[in-house]
């Protein structure tokens, strides 16, 4: 067989965060001598270079477990059969991205410790915003879901992990047409919401767009699904897919206006923005802000938003934040 000439890498993904700890490429070494599991997945590939078969769920589930052990002192992780299974670098750049709005009403630095509370709608199995915002800033998480496999099995990775217990809460959101009611209590208060909201708007959308990506991935064509950062169906979407999802919960964050200082959502596709920007200029937002973000060959973006005034906002930061 002939095996092409090696392949020339950038030494760092510079479209990641600066503080994304996933910049370089993945040190298959470091990471089996912390996860030796791993090393039965990792290959050569046809560029002579150490990596894993991205088609393989297993070997997937495993390079997580190794990452997340490496690099978020995370002991155990699982996640259900068929569950999405995230890659780690784009969720961490999320988390760093709304550390950076943060830090613009700090005086320039990310608020720290347990005593920023986040909020992160549609947590499921894997947990892996909590993770990566305990680890990276210290804040406490509430995470919720519709799904209760997904909640019961993030509750396991919080309860098997010290660094989580105690600084991450689920809760399971009865009503799927709900996004913060049932969940938000009268006297309770967010600093920050994050979401990364199901996508497409039918089961067969979901599964074509997996296809779609795991054709991406080969350069290929790929014509059967296989579920290794696909994640199954029900996760990926909901009726309306990620525009409906994103006008309901901005129509909804209103009535929490004071409840939480900074919204967020990311939105995957481009043309939905104009639709985002119209809900939020209709419901009264304030200050809102579009970060682009981006990881190999997929581009998306998280906007945030918040209802307080700049007074309400220096006594927030001041109440919260400092002392
Ligand atoms: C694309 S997944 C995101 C999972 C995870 N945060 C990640 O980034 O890998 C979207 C999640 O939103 C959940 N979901 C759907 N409707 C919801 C609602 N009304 N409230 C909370 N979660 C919801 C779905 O069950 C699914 O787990």
């Amino acid at each position: 067989m002939n095996i092409p000439p090696k392949k020339e890498h950038p030494k760092e993904k510079t479209r990641l965060h600066p503080r994304n700890r996933h910049r370089e490429r993945y040190d298959f070494k470091a990471l089996i001598a912390n996860c030796p599991e791993l090393a039965p997945f990792v290959t050569r590939n046809i560029y002579d270079d150490e990596s894993v078969d991205f088609f393989n769920p297993d070997a997937v589930k495993m390079l997580n477990t190794a990452l997340l052990k490496t690099y978020y002192d995370i002991d155990f992780w699982d996640i259900p059969p068929g569950y999405l299974c995230p890659p780690i670098p784009g969720r961490a750049d999320y988390i760093h991205h709304i550390a950076d709005v943060l830090s613009q009403y700090a005086f320039g630095k990310a608020p720290s410790g347990p005593k920023i509370k986040c909020l992160d709608i549609g947590v499921r199995a894997n947990c892996i915003y909590p993770i990566i915002g305990h680890k990276e800033y210290g804040w406490s998480f509430v995470g919720t879901d519709i799904d209760p496999v997904a909640i019961g099995a993030a509750e396991k990775i919080v309860a098997l992990n010290p660094v989580l217990k105690g600084n991450v809460e689920l809760r399971l959101q009865p009503n799927p047409a709900s996004i913060f009611e049932g969940i938000i209590a009268r006297d309770e208060y967010f600093d920050v919401t994050i979401c990364n909201p199901p996508f497409h708007s039918s089961p067969g959308d979901a599964e074509a767009g997996t296809l779609r990506k795991l054709s991406n991935l080969t350069q290929g064509k790929v014509t059967s699904p296989v579920l290794n950062f696909g994640g199954n169906s029900n996760e990926l979407w909901c009726e309306g897919g990620e525009k409906h999802f994103i006008g309901n919960m901005i129509l909804q964050s209103k009535a929490y206006a004071t409840s939480c200082f900074i919204f967020s959502t990311l939105v995957s596709k481009q043309s939905n923005l104009k639709m985002v920007y119209a809900e939020l200029s209709h419901a009264g937002a304030i200050d809102v802000k579009t970060i682009p973000m981006g990881q190999g060959n997929k581009s998306s973006r998280l906007v945030a938003w918040t209802y307080l005034k700049p007074l309400q906002q220096k006594l927030w930061v001041k109440s919260r934040w400092q002392g």
